[in-house]
């Protein structure tokens, strides 16, 4: 049987940590779905994002007017911040000193993070099992969407998988939106910019990296809002659960007719 297979069948063993299935009363089991290093990696990385963000918000303070091109022309921001609640920043209050050094300290914790959940994600083959779409995942796009505008999710065998809207937008930040934010960051960083400033002509200029920083920052924003919403919609102590244990309740079958992949 191929992972993919087993992924997607009752009681077998599943592709994380090759565990079986434990059968509770009332027809339902427990299926596990998120390995130790997955754990870890993505409660660290939800520590590092937010303490990124909110310390961003403080260093956005000291200017905050965003601008395209190489210099800020003070007279044509395309975009100003009118306020930011002091709740929001890390640390409290206006402090620039203060808050790089919390951003640049949690910076390297996500980028050490994050290549520890790849390289584990791409040597072990959960990466392609678990997160990359199949063509017969894309089939199943449009019928995606509309469970989705149904906000009608499945908690029986076809919740085994995440979705492919799900794995599409997981793929797209791991792979997209987080690198992002990685490279315009480092692309204003003094010391890439001694070794030669090449990331930052990539970027079209400091203004354009810092506007971009800023884009991909409110990308993951966004992202965090749905994910979250999409948690707790689908079954809070769940999906919590299993975030944390690794394991996950799987319902007894029902008739279905969503394109779950
Ligand atoms: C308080 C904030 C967050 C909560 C409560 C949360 C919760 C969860 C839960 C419960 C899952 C498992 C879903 C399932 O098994 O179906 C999950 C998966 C995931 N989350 Fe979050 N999350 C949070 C923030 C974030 C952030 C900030 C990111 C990245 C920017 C992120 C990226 C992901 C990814 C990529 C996965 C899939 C991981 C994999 O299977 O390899 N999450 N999240």
């Amino acid at each position: 049987m191929t992972d993919q297979a087993a992924d997607q069948t009752p009681n077998s063993v599943p592709d994380t940590g090759r565990r079986a299935d434990k059968p509770l009363p009332g027809g339902r089991s427990l299926t596990y779905r998120h390995p130790p290093l997955v754990r870890v990696s993505h409660w660290l990385n939800v520590i590092a994002v937010v303490i990124l963000i909110m310390s961003g918000l403080n260093i956005l303070l000291a200017h905050p007017h965003l601008y395209w091109g190489i210099r800020s022309t003070f007279a044509d921001p395309w975009v100003s911040i009118p306020t930011i609640p002091n709740w929001l920043l890390i640390p409290q209050g206006r402090n620039l000193a203060e808050a790089r050094h919390w951003h640049f300290f949690f910076a390297w914790l996500f980028v050490l993070n994050g290549l520890a959940y790849l390289i584990y994600g791409f040597v072990t083959g959960r990466f392609g099992r678990r997160l990359w779409p199949t063509l017969s995942d894309l089939k199943g796009f449009w019928p995606s969407v509309v469970e989705h505008a149904r906000f009608d999710f499945p908690k029986d065998d076809h919740a085994r998988t995440y979705n492919v809207i799900q794995k599409l937008t997981y793929v797209t930040m791991i792979l997209v939106i987080l690198p992002m934010m990685l490279i315009t960051g480092l692309s204003m960083s003094p010391g890439f910019n001694a070794i030669g400033g090449v990331l930052l002509d990539l970027m079209g200029g400091r203004q354009s990296a810092r506007t971009l920083h800023f884009i991909s920052a409110a990308l993951i924003v966004g992202f965090i809002v749905i994910h979250v919403g999409l948690v707790i919609w689908t079954g809070l102590f769940n999906n919590m659960r299993a975030m944390i244990t690794g394991w996950f309740v799987i319902e007894p079958n029902r008739p279905h007719d969503g394109g779950q992949s």
